[in-house]
């Protein structure tokens, strides 16, 4: 008997097992083309097509519906919009030039001149791919020089790069803890995080967003049940533009004997008068962090990820975590791209500067105009808040008619009331740009 939710009962699911299983019996025992035809005929009555076809999966059909309403409500999708180029402050979609807020490129790394000079040459250097992990294939300059100008800026013992921000955390966080360990994270915090924890098999405790305390009163009451303890946060939140007291953090994890990570994807080359990031910005000692994240993909206008520490963490990292040990070295051009990003950022911070008076200034005007700028306390990223999703996605769309090329962010990335236009800002963002932005939100905001 079926359920109201057309789920078998325990008993039917177990009966449907057996049969399942007496028929696979019998199709082991036959080479007879006719009689495995009829038995595989059986064995498909007893297996629900959802569980074998990719059109009939949850998720698929879920994606399905959301499509089909946006379409019935004449909403075009913003996603996977065509450049024609390189994308920056401005960008130019099917031969129209747009004022663009979907890039991380906060520091217009990716089309200097400088920066690409310096791929090119890597890729003339090494060629386009180191061909195989660092383990196997060995290492190159390249991949050093970038982990020891990383180290320094954080003035850690080293540091190591990753092919990918994402597997970076994945890998790291899935690697060093265990089930009998407990993560902390900021219920804010990245899929990337998430997905590592899972894979860890360590006890999940999200607390509340930058809420220090109910992470102190969590220890308090858990601390002694667990191993190893990791507490991670973000330097700048990607989604909301705001940032965690680290002060508070750095004395709960003394006290109470855990490991802090802090992802820095968004704070570093955003954050601090040279870009150093968080430590920087609010002042303490990095070595008070046990493991600092980041990626190359944003600031750095690069790919991969980056591990910097202690050098028994990094050393355990390379030899031992699987997205660096089974997976191929960073390719050369992109290992110079974050190197020369890194250097042209140093040398240069009037970037950063310019970053930051322009992430200020959208976060005034915004303000100004009455918009919901939610949490964002205007480094880089500022949100503005509209409360449904389909309102996110018209608003989107009706800017981009205005020239403004900006994303929504949706529920389940959001909450529904939460849903969102999320500005990336550019260094090379002009106060013009800005606002004729912050003008067209309003028109069609308060309309
Ligand atoms: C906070 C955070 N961590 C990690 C990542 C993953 O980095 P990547 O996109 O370089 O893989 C992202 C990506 O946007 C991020 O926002």
């Amino acid at each position: 008997m079926s359920s109201p939710s057309n789920k078998p009962s325990l008993g039917g699911q177990l009966k449907n097992k057996l049969i399942q299983q007496a028929l696979e019996r019998k199709l082991k025992k036959t080479n007879q083309m006719p009689v495995r035809d009829r038995i595989l005929q059986q064995l498909g009555q007893h297996i629900p097509e959802k569980h074998y076809r990719f059109h009939l999966l949850p998720a698929y059909q879920q994606l399905r519906i959301i499509n089909q309403g946006a379409q019935q409500m004449s909403v075009p999708s913003p996603f996977f919009r065509v450049h024609d180029g390189s994308a920056g402050a401005t960008s130019s979609i099917d031969d129209q030039t747009y004022i663009n807020f979907s890039s991380y490129d906060y520091l217009g790394m990716s089309a200097d001149s400088d920066v690409r000079e310096a791929a090119k040459a890597a890729i003339d250097h090494y060629g386009t791919s180191v061909s195989a992990s660092r383990i196997v294939s060995g290492e190159r300059p390249i991949h050093r020089e970038l982990e020891q100008r990383i180290a320094t800026t954080y003035g850690c013992d080293d540091a190591l790069v990753f092919v990918s921000g994402h597997a970076t955390n994945v890998s790291t966080i899935g690697h060093l803890f265990t089930p009998h360990d407990l993560v902390l994270h900021d219920e804010l915090i990245h899929n990337s995080v998430l997905q590592g924890i899972q894979l860890s098999g360590a006890k999940r405790l999200p607390f509340a967003h930058n809420d220090w305390a109910q992470l102190e009163q969590i220890l308090q009451e858990q601390r002694h049940q667990f191993e190893k303890v990791l507490i991670v946060v973000e330097g700048l939140y990607s989604m909301d533009g705001d940032y965690p007291n680290l002060a508070e953090f750095i004395r709960i994890k003394k006290e109470h004997y855990c490991f802090l990570m802090v992802d820095e994807a968004h704070s570093f080359g955003v954050l601090g008068q040279t870009g150093k990031g968080i430590h920087e910005f609010q002042n303490f000692d990095a070595k008070d962090v046990d493991i600092w994240m980041g990626t190359c993909s944003k600031a750095m206008a690069s790919c991969g990820g980056f591990i910097a520490g202690e050098t028994a963490l990094i050393e355990h990292l390379k030899c031992l975590a699987p997205g660096f040990l089974y997976s191929v070295g960073m390719a050369p051009t992109l290992a110079a791209t974050a190197l020369a990003s890194l250097d042209k950022m140093q040398s240069n911070p009037e970037r950063i500067h310019a970053l930051q008076h322009n992430s200020q200034y959208f976060l005034q005007q915004a303000k100004a105009a009455g918009l919901d700028t939610g949490l964002s306390l205007g480094y880089a990223i500022v949100p503005i808040i509209v409360g449904s999703s389909i309102r996110a996605a018209q608003l989107s769309d009706q800017l981009f008619q205005e020239g403004i090329n900006v994303q929504p962010i949706l529920y389940p990335a959001v909450p529904e009331a939460q849903a969102r236009l999320r500005f990336f800002i550019s260094c090379h963002h002009t106060e013009a740009q800005i606002d004729q932005t912050i003008q067209a939100l309003t028109k069609y905001l308060k309309a």
